[in-house]
Parts: structure tokens; C-alpha cells; sequence
């Protein structure tokens, strides 16, 4: 029977991308709890919000967590919006919102505009704790190209390619994105604990 583990996070995007690296896991995910009261991620790091999601989820239903904190860091924004990624707009805004906000502050900016996506991922089982990096380096483009993925992916070209994330296939955008690399690093640590 496949181990059970729980993604601490409402984000079906996310949900999907970590389900293709966890298949040999049953992934849980908070998305199946809406009543699960808000998670409040007033950390000061990628790494700082991870785990606050891991131990909140972990105090809840006592099984291995798996929780991520990622966003968009741009260079001639001075690493903003960084963590604030996810309500740059304001609360509640929608991914449009924020794609369209960053595209009106870097207007006055030369082009290229260079962009890192980051990515924390946190192991939490009650005893041990794990963390693991993850970047993907790249240049945010003027127009909205592609129907994939989430959040900042219709304007973020990743380097050495001619198409936005939101154009590539999940299986494709996994392997080089900064959650894949994060989260298949720390699956490795995971099955080293279990050994
Ligand atoms: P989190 O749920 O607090 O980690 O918020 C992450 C936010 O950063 C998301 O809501 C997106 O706006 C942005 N983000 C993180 N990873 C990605 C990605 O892979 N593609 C596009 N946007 C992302």
C-alpha cells in the first residue's frame, strides 16, 4: 500500500505539479478541506511560511507533511514580489491582477527583465524536519502567452526557451521548474529517513 502524505496547501496547481513527483505516494491535499480554517503565512521567508503551513497541517492530522512557499523574485524590482507573490495585487486579487500590476511596474524598465522563481519545500512527520531549495531562472515578457499552469506562468519565459510556462506541458514545466527541483531533492531526503 502506498504511504500516505499530505500537501499543506489549497493550491490545485501546485497539487498537480507535486502529485507527479510524489505517484508513489497517496497525496492528500487541503483542497479536499475547505473547512480547514486559514493558514495565516506572516513568515519573513520562503522557508519561514513552509513550515508554518507543514506544522499547522501536521498538529491537525497527525500524518508526514509536505508544504511549499514559493514566489517571483524580479531583478530590476529588487527581488519583489518575492513573498508577497501570491497577494501582490491585494487580498484576494486573482492572477490576472498580479500579472497585469507587474507588467505596469516594470513598463519604464529596459527589457530584458530578469526573474527567478523560488521555492521552499519543507518534511515534517512530527520528528524530523527537511527543507530543499528549488530556482528557475528566466525573463518576464510583455504579452500573456499560454493556457497552463498558474499564477505568473502566462508571462515568465524560463532561460534557453522561446515559450512561457503557461505554454509548456505540466510533465515538461516539472522537470525544470523551481518546485520540481525542490520538491524531487527533497523526496530523495524523505526515502533516506524511511531507509
Ligand atoms: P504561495 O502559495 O504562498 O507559495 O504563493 C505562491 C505564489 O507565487 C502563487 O500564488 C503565484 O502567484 C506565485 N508562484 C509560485 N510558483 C509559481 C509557478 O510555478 N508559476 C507561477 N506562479 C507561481
Amino acid at each position: 500500500m502506498k504511504k500516505r502524505i499530505f500537501f499543506a496547501t489549497n493550491n490545485k496547481g501546485k497539487y498537480k505539479e507535486v502529485s507527479e513527483i510524489f505517484t508513489d505516494y497517496d497525496v492528500d491535499y487541503l483542497g479536499n478541506y475547505p473547512d480547514f480554517p486559514e493558514i495565516i503565512e506572516d513568515g519573513e521567508t520562503y522557508e519561514d511560511n513552509a513550515k508554518i503551513k507543514a506544522f499547522a497541517v501536521y498538529k491537525k492530522f497527525n500524518i508526514p507533511v509536505i508544504a511549499d512557499d514559493s514566489g517571483l523574485g524580479v531583478e530590476q524590482l529588487d527581488g519583489r514580489p518575492g513573498v508577497y507573490s501570491a497577494r501582490y495585487a491585494g487580498e484576494n486579487c486573482t492572477y490576472d491582477d498580479n500579472n497585469n500590476l507587474l507588467l505596469k511596474e516594470l513598463q519604464n524598465f529596459p527589457i530584458p527583465h530578469p526573474a527567478s522563481f523560488f521555492c521552499c519545500s519543507v518534511y515534517y512527520d512530527g520528528k524530523n524536519y527537511l527543507t530543499a531549495m528549488g530556482e528557475l531562472k528566466g525573463v518576464i515578457i510583455k504579452e500573456k502567452l499560454g493556457g497552463n499552469g498558474f499564477g505568473y506562468d502566462p508571462i515568465f519565459k524560463p532561460m534557453g526557451y522561446n515559450n512561457t510556462l503557461a505554454e509548456l506541458p505540466l510533465e515538461e514545466k516539472n522537470k525544470i521548474s523551481h518546485r520540481g527541483k525542490s520538491f524531487r531533492e527533497l523526496k530523495l531526503m524523505i526515502k533516506k529517513l524511511s531507509n
